[in-house]
């Protein structure tokens, strides 16, 4: 099931559900890697996929693919992405998967180090906050090689329904989703950016100020309504959070020192410590390394603070 060219940076993904798929697909258009494999249970499904994967090949930037239904198909990776577990059903909140993913997270991430004992591990599975918590509680992986997704994709959505609304190439907008990748969530408003405008000095053609309170309540309401509004029309969420995903293993992969908002255990900036949660974080060939400082305004490290306690009340019920 693989092609026979040497194979230098491996990304295992674990996981050959939609999401897992989703994220190999988008690191093979990509290029992210220079080898995938897929690690699934069920042999069907996993055989499947990377079959499907590789008569694509061709067509992509050299990749070679190979899957089993044996975690010992992702020994010697260098970044094991887990997108394993129970996904969310129409209406469900991701919070509500936790105690079956956390469990999933607590067994799998031992055995997946000890066969890759210098890897990252990327943690997608929700809720990917206290997933992530759960894994590093579980292993004694040096700081940072342990991480979570978290509001990457979040921060996309924002940035795409502003450039949206502003008619202007979402490049060029620079916006952030910190805290929970749920529904605590918060916007950081006060340094989004349109063109290196501050959004809340934008003003349109007219000289009208286009972020009035009424928009910026309406595209955070939507940007955390997104996975939801999703999984109603077509069962799950899987194309945006498999290239967003990509972008980290990227960052990873080539040593980037890309500033995203990954899910980190955090150690009291802004005063949040205990929990995994998302703020801009240097990610580079070892994971996660420093957390920035970004300035809040006082609702937002209101906010902030309100999801870290979201977070620590269900590690809290989990007995984490
Ligand atoms: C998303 O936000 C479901 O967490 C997934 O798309």
């Amino acid at each position: 099931m693989s092609t026979t060219r040497a194979s230098k940076s491996k990304v295992s993904i674990v996981g050959a559900g939609s999401v897992g798929t989703a994220v190999a697909y988008a690191c093979l258009i990509r290029g992210s890697a220079d080898s995938l494999a897929l690690f699934d249970p069920n042999t069907a499904k996993v055989r499947a996929e990377v079959l499907d994967l590789n008569h694509g090949t061709q067509f992509a930037p050299a990749c070679r693919i190979d899957g089993a239904d044996d975690p010992a198909v992702t020994a010697g990776s260098d970044l094991i992405v887990v997108t394993a577990g129970a996904k969310q059903k129409p209406g469900q909140s991701r919070l509500e998967l936790a105690a079956a993913n956390v469990r999933l997270a607590q067994e799998l991430t031992p055995a997946l180090l000890a066969l890759s004992p210098d890897a990252v591990v990327l943690f997608v599975s929700n809720p990917v906050d206290v997933v992530t918590y759960a894994a590093i509680r579980a292993t004694d992986a040096p700081g940072g090689r342990i991480l979570g997704s978290g509001t990457v994709l979040d921060s996309g959505r924002l940035r795409f329904l502003v450039a949206q609304h502003v008619g202007i190439a979402v490049e060029n907008v620079h916006a952030l989703i910190v805290g929970e990748h749920g529904d605590s969530e918060i916007t950081l408003w006060s340094s989004a950016t349109v063109g290196g405008v501050p959004a809340t000095e934008y003003r349109d053609e007219n000289g009208v100020a286009v972020f009035d309170a009424a928009v910026r309540e309406r595209i955070s309401t939507q940007v955390v309504r997104s996975a939801y509004e999703i999984i109603q029309g077509k069962g799950a969420t899987n194309l945006a959070i498999g290239l967003s995903t990509a972008r980290i293993v990227e960052a990873v992969l080539r040593d980037q020192h890309r500033v995203l908002p990954v899910s980190t255990l955090q150690r009291g900036v802004h005063g949040v410590e205990g929990v995994c949660l998302s703020l801009p974080t240097i990610v580079d060939g070892r994971g996660a390394d420093r957390v920035l400082e970004i300035p809040l305004a006082p609702d937002e490290a209101d906010g902030l603070r309100a999801s870290a306690q979201t977070l620590r009340e269900v590690q809290r019920s989990l007995g984490l």
